[in-house]
């Protein structure tokens, strides 16, 4: 693992700035290819990922893997991760406090990977990365923000129970990988918001 991710890991697994350290197993670091492309961001641990330590290696983490697979991408040459690092009880929606304080992880891992794309999972993503809401509005779709680009598109675990939400993330992510193509190709992509800041 690249040194500096290596050092962030370190750091959030004896991490306890929030209370969320008083009832995981164990923190859950980003994980994955230091020099990838994009950075997926989700939400939070959960009990899989409490277990072992590891992001989205639970049923929601088998359909983020079946998404890539269908776009021809390895999970191995992706970085993976999540808005906080620890899960939160019962799987509730991590606190506004909560995502806040664990947000320094986040911005320096992508501060060290320098993703081309930030591949949003979610409405918790959303709206702590970009104070957005309504995914299913803007799941597709291209932003730009302070220079960043990110891609939206639904969270895996609600595709669990729904053939037609598994069909949109397939869908989701193929654009994103046929995005990525692009700019590694230099080529001008269509941004479909532009925030200021
Ligand atoms: N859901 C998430 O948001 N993240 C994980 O790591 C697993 C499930
Ligand atoms: Fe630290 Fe984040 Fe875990 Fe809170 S959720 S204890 S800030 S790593």
């Amino acid at each position: 693992m690249n040194q500096e991710l290596e050092i962030i890991k370190q750091n959030v697994i004896k991490c306890t700035k929030c209370d969320l350290c008083k009832t995981r197993t164990n923190a859950v670091p980003g994980k994955g290819n230091s020099q990838s492309d994009v950075i997926f961001v989700g939400e939070a641990p959960g009990r899989n990922e409490d277990k072992n330590g590891e992001p989205f290696i639970g049923v929601a983490g088998k359909k983020l893997s079946i998404a890539l697979d269908e776009a021809g991408i390895s999970r191995d040459a992706v970085y993976i991760t999540n808005i906080v690092k620890c899960r939160p009880p019962n799987n509730r929606v991590p606190k506004a406090s909560e995502r806040d304080t664990c947000q320094e992880y986040l911005k320096q891992e992508i501060s060290i990977i320098k993703p081309k794309i930030i591949c949003i999972l979610g409405n918790t993503a959303f709206n702590s990365i970009l104070g957005g809401s309504e995914i299913m509005k803007f799941r597709g779709k291209i932003i730009r923000k302070d220079n960043q680009l990110y891609f939206l598109t639904i969270h895996p675990a609600a595709t669990i129970y729904n053939q037609k939400l598994i069909d949109i993330l397939k869908i989701d992510i193929i654009k994103l990988f046929d995005l990525i193509r692009e700019l590694k190709n230099n080529r001008e992509v269509l941004v479909d918001i532009e925030y200021t800041s």
